[in-house]
């Protein structure tokens, strides 16, 4: 039976990439974002048996509305991959209430209430999984990145903590750890991009920014059914990012 996933962020990025590659592997995508526009650009890309939910996930309601809609859709729920989020990099001293708040509701609740909004359709479902997209700086710390990585580390801990929990279900949980890829979030809070990206690429091992495909790729390795003995994991996609800087970036 063909699987169904829902994809958050699925306008851009690594989100739209997954959709992507999801949709050729021969599942049913459900694209979520806010940017109605965009979600339509990746659907009507892709073809097939697509839909597009225009949501905020940290918006109380959305978690219920993105499965009702998705229900209605294709009858059922298979796989979730949570990968919305938001950035907004500051010192720990111009942190605001609305900022943490807001970092939480989209990165932490957003993911959390989803999964259990959709857990009946999972619970059903003979092979259901959910990727859960965190980020390097979930195990190392950046300046300014405090409240980010912070929200990060939660859904690593959510990850594992969700994976023990539902395992009885038949559901799996996993996550995937990206860091430096090329992609517009860089564009978010960047006050200047070329210099950015160069000092995101000299704190790389590998030497150079990574394509949203090679996440995406693990994204399905981690809901293919060959890795069905894999769950609570996180596998890190950074070009080594959470080894270190390289010697030649010098410090
Ligand atoms: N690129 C990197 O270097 C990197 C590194 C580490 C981790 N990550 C993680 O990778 C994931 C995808 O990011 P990306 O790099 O592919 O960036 P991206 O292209 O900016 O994708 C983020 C997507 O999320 C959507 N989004 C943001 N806030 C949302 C909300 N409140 N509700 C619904 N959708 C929302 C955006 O679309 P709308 O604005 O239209 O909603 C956008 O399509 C994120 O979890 C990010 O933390 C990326």
């Amino acid at each position: 039976m063909t699987r169904v996933a829902i994809v958050t962020g699925a306008g851009t990025g690594i989100g739209a990439a997954t959709a992507r590659l999801l949709s050729t592997k021969g599942l049913a995508v459900v694209l979520v974002g806010r940017r109605a526009e965009l979600l339509e650009a990746v659907r009507e890309e892709i073809g097939g048996r697509t839909l597009a939910v225009t949501a905020d996930v940290g918006d109380r309601t959305a978690p219920e509305r993105i499965v009702a809609e998705t229900l209605a859709a294709f009858g059922q729920i298979d796989v979730v991959v949570n990968n919305a989020a938001v950035i907004e990099p500051s010192p720990i001293d111009a942190v605001t209430r609305e900022a943490f708040e807001r970092h939480y509701a989209v990165n932490v609740a957003g993911p959390f209430f989803l999964v259990t909004a959709a857990l009946a359709a999972l619970r059903a479902s003979d092979d259901a999984a959910v990727v859960n997209v965190s980020s390097s700086l979930g195990t190392i710390v950046m300046p300014d990145t405090t409240l980010y990585g912070s929200t990060k580390a939660a859904l690593e801990y959510l990850t594992r903590a969700l994976a023990y929990e539902l395992a009885k279900d038949g559901i799996r949980v996993n996550a995937v750890a990206p860091g430096g890829i090329d992609t517009p979030i860089h564009e978010t809070y960047a006050e200047d991009l070329q210099a950015t990206l160069a000092d995101l690429a000299r704190r790389l091992p590998i030497g150079r920014m990574g394509r949203p495909d090679e996440v995406a790729t693990w994204v399905w390795s981690l809901i293919a059914p060959e890795t069905r003995y894999t769950t609570g994991t996180v596998i890190h996609v950074d070009g080594g990012h959470v080894l270190g800087l390289p010697e030649s970036a010098g410090g």
